[in-house]
């Protein structure tokens, strides 16, 4: 698949006035808008909603598991009532739909997990979408939403080339680390 960084992001202007502290998440906020350059896509960023749960538990399924079970899981975590290990409540879901068509999403919340302050929980990009910068500008936000909360260490289980390519350090077998969050964000 020929990469193609195929759109410009709009100035940044953003999540700050549009995320909510809550994790409660009812509106659909579109945080950013990409035009389209010369691909047919045209990416738009928002924060999830309990109406994406099944797409976005389609897209994990793709990975691991069954749609019920990510169904299960990914609503618990978004109603609070499922908790990854030391999370706090604040969470957050943000999508990316190429022509209402969810094709990607982050989830993250605030934690104390492993002397950290955040923990990125998932980050998927479909198979047809990737490559184009779609999981660098979901991290992005996702980095915003955590500063936004003064949450600077942020840990995510699990490694490969994509953390590594954002500067995410290992911390042991299982889990990379960014030592500060604003770093990532301020690379631009
Ligand atoms: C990892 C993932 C989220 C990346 O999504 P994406 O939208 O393709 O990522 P971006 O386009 O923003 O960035 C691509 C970069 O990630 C890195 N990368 C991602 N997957 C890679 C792979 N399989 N091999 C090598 N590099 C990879 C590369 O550094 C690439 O950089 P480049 O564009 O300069 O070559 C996506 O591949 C995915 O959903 N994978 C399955 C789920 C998963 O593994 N999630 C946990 C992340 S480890």
């Amino acid at each position: 698949m020929p990469l193609c960084r195929c759109w410009c992001l709009e100035s940044a202007a953003k999540t700050a006035a549009l995320v909510r502290a809550s994790a409660s998440v009812t509106d659909h906020t579109l945080i950013y808008l990409h035009s389209p350059v010369n691909c047919g896509m045209n990416i738009q960023y928002r924060e999830a909603t309990p109406r994406d749960i099944p797409e976005l538990a389609r897209i994990r399924a793709t990975e691991w598991q069954s749609e019920e079970y990510w169904v299960r899981r990914i609503s618990g975590y978004l109603n609070c009532e499922l908790h990854p290990q030391e999370a706090l409540l604040p969470r957050i879901i943000y999508v990316a739909t190429d022509a209402d068509k969810t094709v990607a999403f982050i989830a993250g919340h605030l934690s104390r997990r492993l002397q950290c302050e955040g923990e990125l929980q998932w980050i998927n990009v479909m198979l047809h979408y990737r490559g184009r910068g779609i999981a660098e500008s979901l991290l992005k936000q996702l980095a915003n939403w955590f500063i936004e909360r003064h949450a600077f260490r942020i840990c995510v289980n699990g490694s490969g080339p994509f953390y590594l390519k954002h500067d995410a350090k290992e911390l042991n077998k299982h889990w990379m680390i960014w030592d500060d969050i604003r770093q990532l964000v301020n690379s631009d």
